[in-house]
């Protein structure tokens, strides 16, 4: 008889049955970018020290991908304008187990940056657009240049990424007269976008109950020009896809408030100053920063750690747009 020695590749599975195989890992607070849903206008951004050092992210990363872990996305703030991150990029890219190392991004370092993203092996980018008009762009990131962001675009499509997303925060009163300016776009571009619901992370300057916009009247909004047909292509993310019968580019809705998808999670979070976040809706969370540092190199204490949080994950989000935000936590400590 023979034994099978090597163990079976590990499972992180919460109390919910769901197996969580996407770590979104946020690694830097700060931002070029004020966008009036995500911060407010006098942000203040954390001391180093409190931020997980890129050893200390490629560590959670390496712990997480031994633990079956095949998906991470960085995010922000915005993750590019993190000193080093061109050699964190290298050394993700290489973990062996990783399949997807994907970004999402707000544009501005594109110009700078896409040729050695790609060559780190990042497979896809996310993008946020708003807004395609100049002035009223600049509004709403409030330091953003809309040029800069388009040229950044184009640099990654050149540059060869595959299935690159545009995503549109959508406001009524803001920007929903843009929708299918945004769609027109995307199909130009041969590139996927997704609209989104805002969500109440962090108290911002602008009531968000009154600038809700559900996905179903994004929708509306573009039907009557583009029949939409409900892709089979889900991705186990909150996106729910469609399709136009004339074109490759897929519109994605993210409707945290009108559709809930929590059902389907598969993705767990790590804050910037290193709490792994079991869910972006809730708080609940489990501190990675001191085991790294009352630990340096344990990288078993660290797996156990991240298994033992698992029964700690909620299961699902409550977000009330009347209420004041129960989350105090602002968009730019998780990402998103
Ligand atoms: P995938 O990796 O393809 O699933 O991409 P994504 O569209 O989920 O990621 P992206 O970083 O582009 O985020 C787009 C929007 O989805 C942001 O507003 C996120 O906050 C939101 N989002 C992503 N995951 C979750 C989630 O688990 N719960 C909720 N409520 N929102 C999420
Ligand atoms: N609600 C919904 N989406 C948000 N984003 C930032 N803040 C919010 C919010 N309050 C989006 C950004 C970016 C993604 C990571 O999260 O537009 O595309
Ligand atoms: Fe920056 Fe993204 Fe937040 Fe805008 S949404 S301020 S680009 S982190």
């Amino acid at each position: 008889m023979t034994v099978n020695n090597k163990a079976e590749t590990p499972k992180l599975v919460d109390r919910f049955g769901r197996s969580v195989d996407y770590v979104r890992i946020s690694v830097t607070d700060r931002c070029d970018f004020r966008c009036v849903y995500c911060m407010s206008e006098q942000m203040k951004f954390l001391p180093r020290e409190q931020v997980l050092s890129l050893e200390e992210i490629e560590q959670v990363a390496r712990a997480f991908v031994e633990l079956g872990v095949t998906k991470i996305r960085l995010t922000g703030g915005e993750p590019l304008v993190r000193r080093g991150i061109d050699q964190l990029l290298h050394k993700l890219g290489r973990l062996q187990g990783l399949n997807e190392l994907v970004l999402t991004t707000n544009g501005s370092q594109l110009t700078k940056l896409s040729e050695e993203m790609k060559a780190a092996g990042v497979k896809r980018i996310n993008v946020s657009l708003d807004s395609l008009r100049e002035e009223r762009f600049n509004r709403i990131t409030r330091t953003g240049k809309l040029n800069q962001v388009l040229a950044g675009i184009d640099e990654a499509i050149r540059v060869g990424f595959e299935r690159i997303k545009l995503n549109a925060v959508i406001m009524k009163g803001r920007n929903d007269d843009e929708v299918l300016d945004l769609v027109n776009f995307a199909r130009q571009k041969g590139i996927d976008i997704s609209f989104i619901e805002e969500m109440p992370l962090g108290n911002i300057e602008h009531e968000r109950q009154e600038t809700y916009c559900s996905s179903d009247e994004v929708r509306a909004l573009i039907e009557p020009h583009y029949a939409l047909t409900s892709a089979s292509d889900r991705t186990a993310g909150p996106s729910k896809y469609y399709r136009m019968a004339d074109s490759d580019c897929r519109i994605g809705f993210i409707s945290p408030h009108s559709h809930n998808f929590c059902h389907e999670c598969n993705r767990v979070r790590v804050t910037v100053e290193g709490r792994l976040l079991l869910c972006l809706g809730n708080e609940h969370s489990m501190d990675l920063m001191s085991v790294l540092r009352h630990h340096p190199g344990d990288l078993d204490r660290l797996k156990q750690t991240i298994i033992d949080a698992m029964d700690l994950k909620p299961e699902k989000h409550e977000f009330d747009l009347e209420a004041e935000p129960q989350i105090i936590r602002f968009m730019n400590m998780t990402g998103g």
